[in-house]
């Protein structure tokens, strides 16, 4: 690999796993496995290893995980929570055991072998023999105080037996009983609710939730595997923690071994992948970890990971299956995905009938053809894939499929951008994709219509109800009352009741925030973390249409490109002629001043700042600029507003009303609330306590989580924490019942509800 490509390909790393990483650790929606992402890390860490110049202060190889996620309170560790290093074979496992070996100086090490718990990592800690507080690790140093969610684990421990620890605190992870998880998925497919993926994720789902009823439905569990903090204890080894553990009512892991040889360690995971799919919950590998403290004190750490334990991750499960056939799915933006129907297999305890094959080029390279007898692997994962095929089990009958030539839902040619894998079906009004956009559209994230889910968008498409996403606001009671879900013999109406409920949603979307449209739109690359950023820096949809920021952001990306096309230190110019790279040398001058003012341009409005000189960059005299949004989003909402589909949802837009505006960092800075700060304890019966942050946020307020003398207002609902209510006394912080809340945000009051208890009652009652 020549340092050009280096250069370019950790680049490509590091953005790909600063995405990975907030998808799983802030927005719980992770879309590739651990391996995948592992396999990346591991790429990157080679790739600086080999050109130290590359590496950045910001590269996801030199930090733990992910940033704490909004709305909780924060919390520094005692002590910061570390990652651990991952192993996937068993040499790898042997070479850890031989660094051991070396660190020490002797044959022997004493380990202990613990199942990996799927879950979410969580610190707790215990003053005076009582449980203080508990907090996720986010990244490392400091974590989410979920204090209140874990409460709802009821076989944690509140107090410590007298003669235990005093202060204490310790690390385990949180988890939801695999039966759990089970149960509340066949409970959500009976109520045509859309299913959890797995356990992991809800768990952390659950622990974010901000009210913490909803975590207390989940069941969730917990085990320890670790202490931060004993001081008052004799503790000297893994083993004297398990003791501890014990003495303290903690609970430990079901199944630990002890071994001091490699062939011992490797016994040891060979049996625990023989019955880790008894333990009660989810394992996706053995941790294994040096026994005596001593011994961890001596062999240290390095700056995300001790070097006395490591992660040995299992296979995950796989399964053959025949290939039945091959659907061709359209997506919201046209991309045609094909996607595999297989006969029913249970691969990892869920029956599979499904499984993704990504694109056609795939299909092609793993010669995949229909009839075959497919391997297919589920990592833990939300949706499995097909590995491989069994060649040598072929009849001769199976068929191959070629790559569409049309859109199979309206039939219209479909397209490749040259340098992407995938089809696309470019006709902007194919139902299919107007189908997937009108349900996006009302997902949650967006304009939140919970009726309107897949089978009711299909149905108005094909009804030709709808003809644009923003379609939906035309629709009559009627017409929706009346919508035929089922077919022409077994009909099955929407009803009316159902009809009112998306009427009145559509009607209190149209005062969403301006992020939750900008989401809504389906902009290719915009997220809803960019829709955020844009809903930062734009007070309205107009502003953005030819936004001066997003402009500058694409034309400051085309000039370095341009500019590191002519630079004369680039290799490709290296071999040059004297004169030709000096006539470089003026172009990329001349480059380098519009550069240089596009650049002041965006920092000086705030947009932007400048990164750091990277150590060992060979260009240093050119400056280089963060922005929150990057130039292909930049580029695509600037492209969306400019194209035929765009302009028909400006106007579209116009002629309904709408006009979304900014939250709290735009719009609300005059706002009537501006400066006030609000808690909010309980339940609110017109809203909840999210959609209350928000309207305290268009109006210029902000919302924290815990009382202090600077607390403008505490809203109490039903319900409400001691905690608030008491601190909202000690600091006479006046406290708002719902009706003088919804008085002061200029909300009507809603329509009689069956009777809330008033808070008089709750608090002095
Ligand atoms: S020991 C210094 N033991 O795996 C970190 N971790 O990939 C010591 N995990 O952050 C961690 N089960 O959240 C340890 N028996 C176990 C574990 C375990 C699950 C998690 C933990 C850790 C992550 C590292």
């Amino acid at each position: 690999m020549t340092h050009a490509e280096a250069t370019a390909r950790a680049e490509f790393l590091r953005s790909e796993l600063h995405r990975h990483n907030r998808l799983y650790y802030v927005e719980a929606m992770p879309v590739i496995s651990d391996k995948e992402f592992d396999m990346l890390l591991r790429e990157l860490q080679d790739i600086e290893a080999k050109h130290p110049d590359l590496l950045t202060e910001d590269s996801p190889t030199q930090r733990v995980g992910g940033a704490p996620i909004e709305g909780f309170t924060q919390i520094r560790h005692t002590v910061p929570m570390m990652s651990l290093d991952n192993t996937y074979s068993e040499e790898e496992l042997t070479a850890f055991f031989v660094r051991l070996q070396k660190g020490l100086g002797r044959e022997k090490i004493d380990c202990v072998i613990e199942p990996k718990v799927d879950g979410v990592a969580i610190t707790i800690r215990y003053e005076n023999g009582v449980f203080k507080h508990g907090a996720t690790r986010g990244d490392g140093q400091t974590g989410d105080d979920v204090t209140a969610n874990l409460k709802t684990i009821k076989s944690l421990p509140l107090r410590l037996p007298k003669n235990g620890p005093q202060t204490f605190e310790v690390r385990g992870e949180v988890f939801m009983p695999r039966a759990v998880f089970d149960k509340l998925n066949k409970e959500r497919e009976e109520a045509g609710e859309q299913l959890f993926a797995n356990p992991r994720n809800t768990t952390a789902g659950a622990l974010k939730q901000l009210d913490s009823k909803i975590t207390a439905r989940r069941q969730l569990d917990l085990v320890f595997y670790g202490i931060a903090d004993a001081t008052d204890m004799e503790v000297q080894s893994q083993e004297d923690m398990y003791a501890l553990l014990d003495h303290a009512g903690l609970r430990k892991a079901d199944l630990i071994w002890r071994a001091d040889s490699a062939e011992g360690l490797l016994k040891a995971i060979r049996e625990l992948d023989e019955r880790r799919r008894s333990l009660p919950y989810e394992t996706d590998g053995a941790v294994i970890k040096v026994n005596a403290f001593e011994d961890q004190r001596q062999l240290g750490v390095t700056s995300k990971a001790p070097r006395w334990a490591i992660a040995y991750k299992y296979q995950p499960e796989q399964a053959e299956t025949k290939l039945i056939a091959i659907d061709i799915q359209v997506g919201r933006t046209g991309a045609l995905t094909p996607v595999a129907r297989l006969e029913p297999v249970l691969v990892s305890g869920s029956t599979v009938s499904n499984a993704t094959l990504h694109n056609f080029e795939e299909i092609e390279r793993k010669d995949i053809r229909i009839g075959d007898i497919v391997i297919i692997e589920k990592a833990g994962e939300i949706i499995p894939a097909v590995v491989s095929v069994k060649k040598e089990l072929r009849s001769g009958e199976e068929t191959r499929l070629s790559p569409p030539t049309h859109c199979p839902g309206c039939g219209s040619r479909v397209s490749k951008t040259p340098g992407e894998v995938v089809l696309r079906c470019t006709n902007p009004e194919c139902p299919e994709q107007l189908v997937r956009r009108l349900e996006f559209l009302a997902g949650r994230s967006a304009l939140d219509i919970a009726e309107l889910g897949g089978i009711v968008a299909e149905a108005l498409v094909k009804k030709g109800l709808v003809k644009h996403p923003l379609g939906v606001f035309d629709l009559t009671l009627e017409q929706l009352s009346n919508l035929n879900l089922g077919s022409e013999a077994e009909p099955r109406v929407f009803g009316r009741k159902n009809a009112e409920k998306v009427i009145s949603a559509l009607d209190s979307a149209r005062k969403l925030p301006l992020h939750r449209w900008i989401f809504g739109l389906g902009i290719y690359e915009v997220g809803s973390s960019t829709a955020k950023e844009l809903a930062k820096h734009h007070a309205s949809i107009s502003e953005l249409i030819s936004s001066p920021l997003l402009r500058d952001v694409v034309l400051e990306s085309e000039l370095e490109e341009r500019r590191l096309d002519c630079s004369p230190q680039t290799n490709k110019n290296k071999s040059r002629s004297l004169e030709e790279r000096n006539l470089l040398k003026e172009q990329e001058a001349s480059i380098r001043s519009e550069l240089n003012a596009v650049q002041q341009r965006l920092v000086g409005c705030g947009f932007a700042r400048y990164s750091k000189a990277e150590a060992g960059s060979p260009d240093k005299k050119q400056r280089k600029i963060t922005t929150p949004i990057g130039p292909v989003a930049a580029k695509a909402v600037l492209d969306f507003f400019s194209s035929s589909e765009g302009g028909e949802t400006l106007r579209r837009m116009e002629g309904l009303g709408i006009n979304p505006l900014s939250g709290p960092q735009k719009a609300g800075l005059n706002g009537p609330l501006a400066g006030k700060t609000f808690v909010l304890t309980g339940t609110l019966e017109s809203m909840s306590r999210e959609q209350a942050g928000e309207r305290i946020g268009q109006q210029g307020g902000s919302v924290t989580g815990s009382v202090s003398k600077k607390t403008s207002f505490v809203v109490a609902g039903r319900d409400p924490g001691a905690n608030k209510i008491e601190g909202a006394r000690n600091h006479a912080v006046p406290i708002l019942d719902e009706k003088a809340f919804l008085e002061m945000i200029g909300e009507p009051e809603p329509a009689a509800q069956p009777a809330p208890k008033t808070i008089k009652e709750d608090l002095f009652g």
